[in-house]
């Protein structure tokens, strides 16, 4: 694998990919690499030629510093098993290289940044749509691969690149589990064995909400059923459990078998906060 620190060592090596009209690919990550990232890069490969990974905990995206301070860094391993899937190219930049000066831009998703992720996380998604739209202007890949583990930043993305005509695809990846549920994170890497037990209680209370609405009952019922689920986690604290439209994130009262609709939630397990999220009908 190339890995490049600097926009220009990665720009002079991918035009001649260009040239030779390869399609190139762009998997974001901050990291930390879990099977879940390895799954982006997999479905990478198999729809573009040239398939380059970026590293870069972005500053900007976290509304809580301590959160920034512990999130986990791995760079040798995950450039090691990057290196060992025949990963092209990895863009490592250092914050001076992304962030020249500070950016005094300011983006507006609309209700997409006030609810859910939004509401609990302010800031957030401004700091996601500047590094996304930098590493789009960077790379300018064919195809940008997102895990649907962060369903609303796939959300905000795709309006992104709506709203300002990137020229690039958009590819989601469904969500990769551990055997018993608990869906791949970085985060994962920080939680204790006792944490890492209470931690399913994300994955068990969005499919016993998923089977009870297939089933047909109603979705406030449900909610309140696995808000106690939540409650009898000591470990654990809830901070959103909802049905949305995924692309809208409008809530949704009464669920409709005919629509588009996810659960989405977010719970802190010891100090680690987790998302979640479960397609009902997709
Ligand atoms: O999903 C992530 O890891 C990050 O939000 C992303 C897309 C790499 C932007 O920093």
């Amino acid at each position: 694998v190339k890995v490049h620190l600097s926009k220009k060592a990665l720009n002079s090596d991918l035009q001649i990919f260009r040239t030779d009209r390869k399609t190139i690919g762009l998997v974001p990550t901050m990291g930390a690499l879990h099977t879940g990232h390895l799954e982006l890069v997999k479905k990478a490969k198999e729809s573009t030629d040239i398939v380059v990974v970026s590293i870069y905990v972005n500053p900007t995206q976290f509304n809580n510093p301590a959160d920034f301070e512990k999130y986990p860094k791995t760079l040798d391993k995950d450039l090691e098993i990057l290196d060992k899937i025949d990963v092209d190219i990895v863009f490592t930049p250092e914050n001076q290289e992304i962030y020249p000066s500070n950016p005094e831009l300011r983006l507006n998703f609309g209700l997409l940044e006030e609810v859910l992720e939004g509401a609990f996380r302010p800031g957030h998604f401004n700091g996601v749509g500047i590094v996304v739209s930098k590493l789009l202007n960077i790379v300018k890949p064919d195809v940008a691969f997102f895990g649907q583990k962060d369903l609303q930043q796939v959300a905000v993305i795709k309006r992104l690149v709506e709203d300002l005509s990137f020229g690039v695809r958009i590819e989601v990846v469904p969500t990769v589990r551990e055997e018993d549920g608990l869906a791949f994170s970085s985060r994962n890497m920080r939680l204790n064995p006792d944490e890492r037990m209470a931690a399913l209680v994300l994955s068990k209370a969005l499919f016993f909400a998923k089977s009870e609405l297939l089933r047909g009952a109603d979705w406030l019922t449900v909610k309140k059923q696995a808000v106690q689920l939540f409650q009898s986690e000591a470990l654990c604290r809830m901070e959103y459990f909802e049905l949305v439209d995924p692309s809208t994130f409008k809530t949704v009262e009464n669920f409709n078998p005919r629509d588009l609709s996810s659960i989405c939630t977010a719970a802190y397990i010891g100090e680690v906060r987790l998302i979640d999220n479960l397609p009902i009908i997709d």
